[in-house]
């Protein structure tokens, strides 16, 4: 009997996860570390029983299309899952599987890293050491300063697992009070001592407004200019989700007439950010690649999950992590 087809849409997936698949499945690898250009998933999908695709995948009605009806499963190596069309997935009786819970913690510890190195300007600092800005102003007394998170009140826009990371990061920091916005109170929140409020209150009252929420279509573009309006002139915003979530130009224009004070962004658009893009000469806005999970050790979990995914997808087994 023939093994089941699976496409693997990037070349440097952990070894570990290659192999699991290896053994049991015939093998298609991209065989480049940079995305896969659209008409060649769109060529090689064909005939295929699973996917394993990253978030850089579109996968639509066309994908879907173009892999025919041995399509069984996709597994995204990934917990963001903005990049699938769920409704078109789930109309073919397509399994798919995600990776939550694995990259909690990588993703926690680089959003607190994160505000960390915005509000206390770690990267324009460092610009100023190496271009000799350092030289003019040795230890002034008002250069460089930053807001510090004592006696501050942080909100967090999406209390989920991440959100929840992040909070218990930041336990240890002096924060006053740390508050969220969302559908509902949850229980999680009352445990960590998180104070559940309407979404014009995490706007007005956050210091530090740190975005850990899905992006959907209640989400995309909530930080919108009536948003940024609405908060205090020395908040300063952090996303690690989705750029989706923020209105880019809302945002570059209330960085620009300092309507907040800073942003610090994993997450923007379009991915990757062209080096000529606005964002980049903004100096009060604090830009990474959208490493937000990029740890050794958590890229294997993701890797070895989506295999598990995979395998027990096509094996007719229940997955460990899925959608649907
Ligand atoms: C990363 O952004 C993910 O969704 O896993």
């Amino acid at each position: 009997m023939s093994k089941p087809k699976v496409l693997v849409t990037r070349l440097d997936i952990p070894q570990k996860a290659l192999d699991m698949m290896n053994e049991k499945f015939e093998m298609d690898i991209w065989h480049q570390t940079h995305p896969i250009p659209r008409d060649e998933l769109l060529k090689r999908i064909n005939g295929k029983d699973a996917l394993f695709c990253l978030l850089t995948e579109k996968i639509d009605k066309e994908v879907l299309e173009a892999a025919g009806p041995n399509l069984k499963v996709i597994g995204t190596m990934s917990v963001g899952h903005d990049h699938l069309s769920l409704e078109e997935i789930k109309k073919r009786g397509i399994k798919v599987g995600y990776t939550p819970g694995v990259l909690t913690d990588a993703t926690a510890e680089l959003t607190v890293a994160l505000l960390l190195a915005t509000t206390r300007r770690l990267f324009e600092a460092n610009k100023e050491l190496l271009n000799g800005g350092w030289s003019k102003c040795a230890w002034s007394p008002l250069w460089m300063t930053g807001l510090g998170l004592a006696g501050s009140t942080v909100g967090i826009f999406g209390l989920g697992r991440i959100g929840q990371g992040v909070v218990r990061r930041l336990q240890g920091f002096g924060v006053k009070q740390f508050i969220y916005s969302g559908h509902s109170p949850k229980k999680e929140g009352e445990e960590l001592g998180v104070k559940y409020v309407s979404h014009d209150e995490i706007l007005r009252e956050s210091d530090f407004l740190i975005v850990t929420c899905a992006l959907n279509d209640e989400t995309r573009g909530i930080f919108d200019e009536d948003a940024f309006a609405k908060m205090k002139k020395s908040a300063i915003i952090v996303n690690t989700s989705r750029g989706g979530v923020i209105n880019q130009d809302a945002l570059i224009k209330a960085l620009k007439t300092n309507q907040i004070r800073a942003a610090g962004l994993d997450v923007m658009t379009p991915e990757p950010l062209l080096p000529d893009h606005e964002l980049i000469t903004l100096p009060n806005c604090t830009l990474i690649p959208h490493i937000g999970s990029a740890e050794v050790r958590t890229r294997e979990l993701m890797a070895t999950l989506t295999a598990t995914n995979i395998i027990c997808g096509l094996e007719g087994n229940p997955m460990a992590a899925s959608l649907c």
